[in-house]
């Protein structure tokens, strides 16, 4: 009982802070997150374009703070580039997480290597174990995680706070400061900032994922219409900010 009373407390706290940092820039919502919850919090990248933004303003902020990537196995050589890219300008260390060794073993024995494309059931397995379960892992000793996500991406983020309490991953805080950002402000930022990024920006790519699941986008085609590109009905999200059970 105390517990859920604490629990409530906590959740009308992140509420107040989540509105009040609604007006506030980008880097503002990241040093609070900073001076509230380093070391234990840490950023979760894939090296998109709104990611490599976050890891300039960190950097710019406090050069040690906390960056893990999660790698599939199946991501493009132009993401492992600028990862590379990345370490080498800012001097910063990259937490790398891997599947599960014996759980892919399993996977593809049974399902075959490009199960994804079987079905929308064998996708989600796909990603839940070689990104969900990682993610898992990953933010299993943090307090808060921050993550690029912004609203106009798709409609299950249209409601995203700039601050707010992740229920799928144990109450954790979780920090989306370019929550209200659009793509325009993103590629402004990159230019004025010369932050270095994933070169399949430049060849029709938004929105980058794993190599077999991304394709380029048509002229008029939705910000994410290049991921999972083959299935009609789902809804396009791997699990990592949208429960597969919501
Ligand atoms: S996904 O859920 O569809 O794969 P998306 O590519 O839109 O996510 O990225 C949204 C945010 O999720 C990124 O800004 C980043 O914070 C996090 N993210 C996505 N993929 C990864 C990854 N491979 N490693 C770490 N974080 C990731
Ligand atoms: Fe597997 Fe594709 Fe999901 Fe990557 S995006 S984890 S390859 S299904």
């Amino acid at each position: 009982m105390d517990k859920m009373i604490s629990l409530k407390g906590e959740l009308k706290e992140i509420n107040r802070l989540a509105e009040e940092f609604e007006r506030e820039k980008a880097e503002k919502v990241l040093e609070w997150a900073l001076k509230e919850f380093h070391p234990r919090i840490a950023f979760a990248s894939s090296f998109g374009a709104e990611d490599v933004v976050i890891i300039d303003m960190l950097y710019k902020i406090n050069p040690e703070a906390r960056v893990f990537t999660l790698d599939t196995g199946r991501l493009p050589q132009e993401t492992y580039d600028v990862m590379d890219k990345i370490r080498e300008i800012y001097k910063i260390k990259i937490d790398v997480y891997f599947p599960n060794n014996a759980e892919v073993e399993r996977m593809v024995r049974e399902h075959g290597l490009n199960l994804f494309y079987k079905s929308v059931e064998l996708r989600k397995l796909c990603c839940e174990v070689r990104k969900v379960e990682p993610l898992k892992r990953a933010l299993s000793n943090l307090d808060a995680w921050i993550t690029g996500i912004r609203r106009e991406q798709l409609y299950t983020r249209a409601k995203v706070k700039k601050i707010e309490v992740d229920f799928v991953h144990n109450g954790i805080v979780k920090v989306n400061p370019l929550a209200d950002w659009s793509w325009e402000d993103v590629w402004k930022y990159i230019t004025a900032n010369k932050v270095p990024y994933n070169k399949l920006h430049d060849k029709g790519y938004p929105s980058i994922g794993c190599l077999p699941c991304t394709r380029a986008i048509k002229e008029g085609e939705d910000f994410r219409a290049g991921r999972w590109w083959w299935e009609r009905e789902a809804h396009k999200e791997c699990g990592l900010h949208y429960s597969f059970n919501t």
